[in-house]
This record gives C-alpha cells, sequence and structure tokens, in this order.
C-alpha cells in the first residue's frame, strides 16, 4: 500500500486526477472503474479541466460504474447514471458506448451480478479503479460484513449509508439496495486509487490503517492489493500518526 498525505483537500483531488489523467496518457486504451459521491465530484471536474489542458483523448477508454442504487429509476436525478452523466460524460463529449453501469434491470431475472462481472471480463479487467470510503468503511456498496471474494451483487443498504446519502432524495425515497461490485471484483483491478477526504472520514482511515482483512472494516481488504494507492487530504489524515 502506498500513502499519499496531501497538504489540502485540492491537492488530493489533483493527485488523484493526475494519476488518472496519466494513465490515460500512457494507456489511451484503459479500462477505468469510477465511483461516485461527494469526494469524486471535485476529481472528475479536475479531470475535465486537464482533458482540455493536457488535451487528453478519451475516444478509446472504457468506463464501469462501481455501483448503483436498486429501486429508483436509472434516469432519477439522483441516480449514479445521471451523477456520471453529469460530471463526465457530458463535459468530456463521452458517447453512451463507452461505459457500462450496473445492469439493474437484471435484477429481478437475477442475472445482473453474473451479467456484470461478465461485461467487466470481456473488457479485459479494469486497468484502474477509483474507490471513495463511506463512513462506515464500506467501498462501493460492499458494507460492513461483506467478503472478501464477494462478487458483483444485490446489496442492502446500511442505515449509516442511507442516512449519509438520504439528501440526495426525498423523504422516504432514500434506496435500500444496491448493486454493487464485489470486493473480490474490487481486487481484480490492476490498479485501486481511494481518495478519502473530510473529517467524517478520520475514524474510518483510522480503523483501515490499524487493521487487515477485517469485514467490519471492507477497506482493509486493499491493503493486500499489490497496486494499492491511499490519498488522504489533512482532514480525513488527522487521527492517524504515521512513523518516518
Ligand atoms: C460510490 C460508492 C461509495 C462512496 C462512499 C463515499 O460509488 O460506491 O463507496 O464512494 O459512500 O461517498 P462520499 O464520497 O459521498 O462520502
Amino acid at each position: 500500500m502506498r500513502i499519499l498525505l496531501a497538504k489540502s483537500t485540492h491537492e488530493a483531488v489533483s493527485i488523484v486526477a493526475t494519476m488518472v489523467a496519466d494513465k490515460l496518457m500512457s494507456h489511451p486504451n484503459a479500462v477505468i472503474g469510477l465511483a461516485t459521491g461527494r469526494t469524486m465530484e471535485p476529481v472528475y471536474a479536475e479531470l475535465v479541466s486537464l482533458a482540455k489542458s493536457r488535451n487528453l483523448q478519451f475516444q478509446k477508454t472504457f468506463l464501469f460504474m462501481l455501483d448503483e442504487y436498486v429501486g429508483i429509476d436509472q434516469n432519477h436525478p439522483s441516480s449514479f447514471k445521471s451523477y456520471i452523466q453529469h460530471h463526465l460524460m457530458v463535459p468530456l463529449n463521452l458517447k453512451v458506448d463507452q461505459i457500462a453501469f450496473p445492469p439493474i434491470h437484471l435484477v429481478e431475472a437475477g442475472e445482473a451480478g453474473e451479467q456484470y462481472e461478465k461485461w467487466i471480463k470481456e473488457a479485459g479487467g479494469i486497468d484502474l479503479q477509483l474507490l471513495g470510503i463511506g463512513v462506515n468503511g464500506h467501498i462501493g456498496f460492499n458494507e460492513p460484513g461483506s467478503a472478501i471474494d464477494s462478487r458483483t451483487r444485490v446489496v442492502e443498504l446500511t442505515e449509516e449509508t442511507r442516512e449519509a446519502n438520504k439528501s440526495h432524495f426525498h423523504d422516504g425515497e432514500t434506496p435500500t439496495k444496491a448493486l454493487s461490485m464485489g470486493i473480490g471484483s474490487i481486487l481484480d483491478g490492476k490498479q485501486l486509487i481511494l481518495l478519502a477526504t473530510g473529517k467524517s472520514k478520520a475514524d474510518a482511515i483510522k480503523y483501515l490503517l490499524n487493521h487487515h482483512d477485517d469485514e467490519f472494516c471492507p477497506a482493509t481488504f486493499l491493503k493486500s492489493h499489490p497496486h494499492f494507492t491511499l490519498v488522504l487530504d489533512p482532514d480525513a489524515a488527522s487521527k492517524i500518526s504515521l512513523k518516518i
């Protein structure tokens, strides 16, 4: 695991966006896994600006979304599909056939997880996966209790996660389920980058750094990955002490 301690949130965001831009410069046909959430919003804004300043070409890139809510329309303004269209697809002028979304329409038939795994495999796997972290240590929507070998599947959201995301929904509308890549699916990615910003993530980051392979904090499973980078802003790093 590589830990990068940024001097500001802006620097942390810029580190992550630059890593993605560098990847696309060296490997224009890279397959990128995308997370959503508040943490990633400035990363995508920075990537859009880097794309312009460095004349990045995205035509050969393929994107996979990490997760999606189940039980709301995919075109709901707070769906992850709407999120990524707004933050990345439209500003970068990406085509609809350059991105795959978790197939929530196949959930009822019980085929959604298997189908998504198949698409990822057919694309040659994910070269670079972006991740945020929940206040409870979740990655994707792999809540505490998720197994290290879990694959894409329908998951129940914890009350904590629903609470953290409820401002995006009208009362009583907050989804209770999601379709999420599993821990095993995420660990198959060749390079993983987790960005944590803000004080609300400080406890999860402290726990992550002090525990290994602990289902209570699914992010701990990432530490055994050979190409895992953890990027922290000062607030997210405020409860850890690193001995140099
Ligand atoms: C998003 C996702 C989640 C978020 C996490 C942090 O696709 O899978 O794991 O990364 O809940 O969300 P924010 O950034 O809103 O605090």
